[in-house]
């Protein structure tokens, strides 16, 4: 409070202009408080008019609504998605991903340009793409089916073999080998539109400060979405299936096709990027140094340690947080909590178990056991 008195009006106003700048700038993914919306919702131009009124859409993004209102409810799940996918691959992080959930109102870290800000920004990116695709595929969306096959030829056999999701195994490798006839068919998944769809929707507003740094960060969010849409692009897999006599496979039909376990596919991709980030400074204006590669995460503020809260800068802290007693890696005591020192808690728990199956009476018999179970606690 002191400090506040101390400093002119005019600059207190300044300070509050700054802050409210950022804020600003953070909100192209306050969208995802979409996830906790119902579903079964028909959405319907008011409707996206209202989500604009209550700030969990921009104005182009409402306008994006409305232009398509039928792209909605992938979008909810794409949010959801987002979240999931967050918190499951940093549950054992100091930072855990739980104020991902505050949307749309965010803490600071995911405000400031942060590491994890561009893993939430990809992220969400690379399960809009995935929904939506979905949605195109399964034939909800109006502006999109299935993709227009490839130009080039399906690749040779061999490549087909290391595929992972190579659907005919039954053919023989000899059949495989032989030159043997392939085209494209299929429901391709038409991930090229609905990764333009996904551009429009995240797209944003450009920042409404002036100020060089928030164009900046702009333009990093962006470049953050961008990296995070073509995770998807690059996890898809080729499918084929194999047709002809007795499996003999002298005709193939292949496609390109989402990741079947969902937008986590690129979620694993997108957190080996977040190790491996850049950080990026202003130079000239809002541009980004050419330099960078389309798929590397950029940030433009040092996340802090995460060990103790600190409102300002977005950090919970770990103190009460379960670790592992017995590891050495980032879910371990000893990182986990700082340095700090843990407690170690047991539990009494009484489960069935020694169950045996009474063939007489049709019916199960089981002994009480008491187990220990032992937990560990950051100080
Ligand atoms: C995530 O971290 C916060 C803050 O330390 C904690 O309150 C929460 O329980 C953690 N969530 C999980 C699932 O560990
Ligand atoms: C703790 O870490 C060890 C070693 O990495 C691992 O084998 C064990 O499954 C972990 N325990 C829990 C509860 O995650």
């Amino acid at each position: 409070m002191r400090v506040i008195k101390c400093v002119k009006t005019s600059e207190v106003v300044l300070l509050l202009l700054f802050s409210l700048s950022i804020i600003q700038d953070g909100s192209c993914i306050k969208w995802l408080a979409l996830g906790k919306t119902s579903d079964g919702r028909v959405w319907t131009r008011e409707l996206c008019t209202s989500a604009r009124s209550s700030g969990l859409l921009e104005r182009k993004q409402a306008r994006a609504c409305r232009a398509a209102p039928d792209v909605m409810p992938s979008l909810i799940q794409a949010a959801r998605d987002t979240s999931f996918v967050c918190q499951q691959a940093f549950r054992n992080r100091r930072w855990n991903c739980s104020s991902i959930e505050r949307a749309p109102y965010y803490t600071p870290e995911l405000l400031s340009g942060t590491r994890e800000q561009a893993f939430v920004y990809a992220m969400s990116a690379a399960a809009a793409v995935w929904r939506l695709a979905r949605g195109c595929a399964l034939g909800n969306l109006a502006a999109c089916s299935c993709a227009t096959p490839p130009r080039r030829e399906p690749p040779s056999p061999s490549a087909l073999i290391s595929s992972s999701s190579f659907i005919s195994r039954s053919a023989s490798f000899d059949a495989m080998s032989a030159r043997n006839s392939f085209k494209w068919g299929g429901c391709g998944d038409d991930v090229r539109s609905a990764s333009r769809m996904a551009k429009r929707f995240l797209q944003g507003s450009s920042p409404t400060g002036s100020g060089s740094t928030s164009k900046f960060l702009h333009a990093v969010n962006m470049h953050n979405n961008r990296a995070g849409r073509r995770a998807v692009e690059q996890s898809l897999t080729l499918e084929c299936k194999c047709h002809g006599v007795s499996g003999s496979c002298s005709v193939r039909t292949c496609w390109r096709g989402l990741d079947s376990k969902g937008p986590a596919a690129a979620g694993v991709r997108l957190f080996r990027k977040y190790a491996t980030a850049a950080e990026v400074r202003p130079k000239s204006g809002s541009r980004l140094p050419p330099l960078y590669h389309h798929d590397n995460l950029l940030y433009t503020t040092k996340s802090p340690d995460y060990c103790l809260p600190d409102k300002k800068r977005g950090s919970l802290g770990t103190v009460g947080r379960q670790c592992n007693g017995s590891s050495a890696g980032y879910e371990g005591c000893e990182y986990l909590c700082c340095g700090r020192g843990h407690v170690t808690k047991t539990r009494e728990i009484l489960e069935r178990c020694e169950c045996k199956y009474i063939s007489c009476c049709y019916s199960v018999k089981c002994k009480t056991c008491k187990n220990i179970i032992t937990t560990y606690e950051c100080n």
